[in-house]
């Protein structure tokens, strides 16, 4: 075979290559641009939609099982998941697998856990509206591609992101509301219960304590359906 002929069969056997690196926050990502988990997180590794790319170290997108039945949504990494590149791994990840661990469930088998923001904001400040916006479609994405039966936000950034709800977390934790035709509980932030460490009735660790009861409930409902 010719030197041209062997080029040209190695063009063909190219894979095709996604061109799409948003830059800017008004480059829509429609649904279904990504094909997998590792096509969306080595985008992100590039993306520039909101400032927070300039400071990041990683973007991080997610730990878990992606076949997860229940996906776990956070506000946005803080310096050990900046730095790691995998959500909640510090305090607040440590109690929040201590939290499932409760009630049987493995962080690393029964859930998909990850963020409302990929890029950390620089003091661990709360995400402002156009970085969620920004950042919208990524998750969105996620939710199609790992097709969770629950969804637990943690915390109001995490309600406020995906669901668009504005009440204060203390008024809507532990209920259920249907989105999208997905079952999801409002919880507790884990870095709230970390400055609030009363286990009281009534307390913010009590309730939750109460909530992912109900959480384990409701999955061992699903999986025997
Ligand atoms: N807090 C969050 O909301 N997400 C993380 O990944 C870590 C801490």
């Amino acid at each position: 075979m010719s030197d041209k002929n062997q080029l040209s069969l190695f063009e063909y056997s190219q894979p095709e290559q996604k061109e799409l690196i948003p830059t800017s926050s008004q480059i829509p990502i429609p649904a279904e641009t990504y094909d997998n988990l590792t096509e969306l997180k080595q985008h992100c590794q590039q993306c520039y939609r909101c400032e927070l790319g300039n400071t990041r170290q990683n973007a991080v997108i997610f730990r878990g099982n992606p076949q997860a039945l229940i996906m776990i949504v956070g506000e946005a990494p803080g310096q050990n998941e900046d730095e790691t590149g995998l959500p909640f791994v510090g305090r607040a990840g440590q109690l929040l697998d201590k939290i499932l661990a409760s009630v049987q469930l493995d962080p690393e088998q029964d859930v998909y856990i990850c963020n409302v923001n990929n890029c950390r904001p620089p003091g661990n400040r709360t995400p402002t509206p156009g970085e969620i916006a920004a950042c919208k479609p990524y998750l969105l994405e996620q939710i199609r591609l790992v097709n969770p039966k629950i969804i637990l936000l943690t915390g109001a950034t995490a309600v406020k992101g995906v669901i668009g709800d504005k009440r204060g977390i203390t008024k809507i934790r532990g209920t259920w509301m249907e989105w999208e035709g997905r079952l999801c509980m409002p919880i507790f932030h884990p870095s709230y219960l970390l400055r609030n460490p009363s286990r009281e009735k009534g307390s913010p660790k009590w309730l939750m304590w109460q909530d992912i009861q109900a959480v384990r409930a409701k999955f061992d409902g699903i999986r025997n359906q």
